[in-house]
């Protein structure tokens, strides 16, 4: 019988679209999901999102809707993110869902009944946004510790886990299993912060909002977000189920062997989830793995702060395995990592398309070039190939090594070590001058050799790139299947001969880094989009096409929300302006900043329309401004308004009035 491989991702709020922090947690997980799959582990991987709460509750109401309703909009958003970046998880759980409700409730039933739950009073501090209860000594400064927001101060009956009663034994627990908590870090602040001191015991219930389960016992009480959300590990699985298969299901593959979050919800998992599990007398999970955070130059990603990414936009752009090998190569497991759109750019252009991209295409192009597209038998090997050899069994030694102590970058850096090797090893056989002197038993084998590489290239890209291990193999002219197994990443001269291959397109193309980081940094702020049309062209013209939208603004609504409201469209400010100035902007070929007389007051604007317009042309001209938007910086320089253009291909052009209608005049 296969051995079991149970990993599970936090799950995650549906209280806003996700963002690359929780795409970084849930590709972690479904890399190591694959990987185990591939070393013939009987793999569950689940996923999914914690649907209750008072945040959540707030957040369906300033939306007008029913939380349930609110929830499953957003949700079916998830879903749709996981499926686009080929997360292949087994199970997705829902905290609404019944079979998850019920196991719950029996829980909570059990833990009241042998007394671990008692009925008390709270007094505590309370943080809306991260869900949790602090005490006064846990305050920094009188602000939450975690968010660094405000708390309000609640007093309730309440009911409490007697989580002291557990704590000697976790201690324990921590000693003997010294790889419980990675990184080790983390062990000894959960010791030294929370055990030690002594522990607290947990409020589990809440009276101030309703959207919970409730306790069966007391429905007056839901039961608080930390119980319900830890226990999705084992309600998905099918713990306390009526179905006899389900709870074989949960007997099979419990315990967890990772359960996979950031740092902020280490102790959560650390210390209550094994208390729980030990008073439910089930074995704790082995490993918690916690990695750091993704942050902006400007700090930790929040929709306040407008410096959200959502990973969708770079799927858009650049496909799914881009996002994933960025993500897992950039940032070192366990440390926060900055993103910035230009290591980013790096990352794409020089490792996949310089790196990888290149080598397959240019081997393809000599396949065919020189041996009419045919893989030819290969003549004997040297000790040159027999020294790429040796890398390749040391590299894909090391990837093995790395993915078990989830260090991703190193990782990778081991599977590109094969990647430039193979470039250089072309260099250095030359194979256009092998052709020149009609060596061929020598080029038939060295086109091989990388050709071959390529195949195991493919096969250990899997785990994190599996698409492109599918288009390298299509490309080499592989069948994926059989062939892809781990094993066969040792073995050499599996790469059938005798096939004739097509050169094909190359899978990484380099990109044009200022165009693109131009387009991002447009698109990365909404507002920014709309208020600077160019930049956002690549996007916002596959919406303007159908018959030229007349404003960007047109555009970026149609594609989100087909129809709105009157009331929607008052919410814009139009106004005639008049430009008075415009100048380009250094480093952004597409940004002029216009300087435009508003009859009240002079914005500065800033505009993609320079591929349009000369400075000159546009002075004097008169054109229609939207004057309520947020101001944004575009590279750097304050744009404050939008004027309006109509775009059809690759023609743009301002939208005027008459010359006679005075500057400042609405436009309704
Ligand atoms: N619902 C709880 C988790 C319950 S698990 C039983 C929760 N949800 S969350 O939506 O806030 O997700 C937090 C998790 O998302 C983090 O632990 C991490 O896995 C991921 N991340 C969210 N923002 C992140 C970054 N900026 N960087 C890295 N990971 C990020 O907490």
């Amino acid at each position: 019988m296969k051995p079991t491989f149970y990993i599970t991702t936090p799950i995650y709020y549906p209280s806003d679209k996700l963002h690359i922090g929780h795409a970084y947690s849930t590709t972690v997980a479904d890399t190591l999901a694959r990987y185990k799959r591939l070393r013939g582990f009987d793999v569950r991987f689940l996923t999914g999102t914690d649907e209750h709460g008072q945040k959540l509750q707030r957040k369906a109401e300033a939306a007008g809707k029913a939380p349930q309703e609110f929830v499953d909009e957003i949700v079916k958003g998830i879903r749709a993110l996981w499926s686009r970046l080929d997360i292949s998880y087994d199970d997705f759980i829902r905290t609404t869902e019944m079979r998850h409700k019920v196991v719950v409730q029996k829980i909570f039933s059990r833990l009241l009944e042998q007394g671990d739950i008692y009925l008390g009073q709270y007094e505590g501090w309370y943080c809306t946004p991260c869900e949790s209860y602090w005490t006064e000594r846990q305050l920094a400064g009188g602000k939450c510790p975690d968010c660094g927001g405000p708390v309000e101060l609640v007093r309730e009956n309440s009911y409490f886990f007697r989580m002291s009663k557990y704590a000697d034994r976790l201690i324990k627990f921590y000693e003997d299993h010294p790889d419980f908590i990675i990184p080790e870090s983390r062990k000894n602040e959960m010791l030294n912060n929370f055990l030690l001191p002594g522990l607290e015991d947990l409020c589990v219930s809440r009276m101030t909002f309703d959207w919970g389960i409730p306790v069966l016992e007391d429905p007056k009480h839901v039961i608080y977000v930390w119980i319900d959300a830890l226990t999705n590990y084992i309600t998905a699985l099918g713990y306390l189920s009526d179905d006899s298969a389900l709870r074989e299901r949960f007997a099979h593959y419990w315990p967890a062997d990772v359960h996979v979050m950031a740092k902020e919800i280490v102790r959560f998992h650390t210390i209550y989830w094994p208390i729980i599990l030990m008073a439910l007398d089930l074995p704790l999970p082995k490993q918690i793995v916690a990695h750091g955070w993704l942050l902006m130059k400007d700090g930790k990603m929040s929709k306040s702060k407008g410096n959200v990414i959502d990973p969708n936009m770079l799927i858009d752009r650049y496909g799914a395995d881009a996002l994933r090998y960025f993500l897992l190569r950039e940032i070192p497991f366990g440390q926060d990592g900055v993103f910035t759109l230009e290591a980013l750019m790096e990352r794409l252009n020089f490792d996949l398309a310089n790196d990888l991209g290149n080598l397959l295409h240019r081997s393809l192009a000599m396949v065919e070039r020189f041996c009419d597209g045919i893989v030819l038998t290969p003549g004997a090997k040297t000790p040159l190939e027999e020294s790429f050899e040796q890398l390749i069994l040391e590299s894909v030694a090391n990837v093995e090594a790395a993915i078990e102590r989830y260090d991703f970058s190193t990782a990778l850096t081991s599977i590109w070590q094969i990647v430039r090797r193979g470039n250089r090893y072309i260099d250095e056989t030359a194979p256009w001058a092998l052709h020149k002197s009609q060596n061929e038993e020598r080029i038939s084998r060295v086109l091989y050799t990388v050709l071959d590489a390529l195949r195991i290239v493919g096969i250990v890209l899997q785990p994190f790139m599996p698409r492109t291990s599918g288009a390298i193999w299509r490309q080499i002219g592989m069948q994926e299947g059989n062939g892809a197994a781990w094993e066969l990443a040792r073995l050499f001269g599996l790469l059938p001969t005798g096939m004739k291959l097509d050169k094909g397109e190359p899978i990484f193309p380099r990109l044009d880094v200022e165009k693109e980081i131009e387009a991002l940094e447009a698109l990365t702020n909404p507002v920014a989009t709309a208020s600077e049309p160019a930049a956002g062209l690549g996007v916002t013209d596959a919406t303007a096409t159908a018959g030229s939208a007349v404003t960007r603004i047109a555009a970026a609504t149609q594609s989100a929300t087909p129809l709105i409201s009157i009331d929607d469209f008052s919410k814009i400010e139009l106004r005639v302006g008049r430009i008075l100035s415009a100048e380009r902007i250094e480093k952004a070929d597409k940004l002029l900043k216009l300087q435009i007389d508003l009859g009240f007051e002079t914005r500065q604007v800033v505009s993609g329309i320079a591929k349009y317009y000369q400075p000159q042309d546009l002075v004097g001209q008169k054109v229609i401004v939207v004057t309520n938007l947020q101001p944004v910086k575009l590279r750097g320089v304050e744009s404050h308004g939008m004027i309006l253009a109509a775009s059809s291909g690759d023609q743009l052009v301002l939208g005027t009035v008459s010359a006679d209608i005075p500057v400042g005049s609405k436009v309704k």
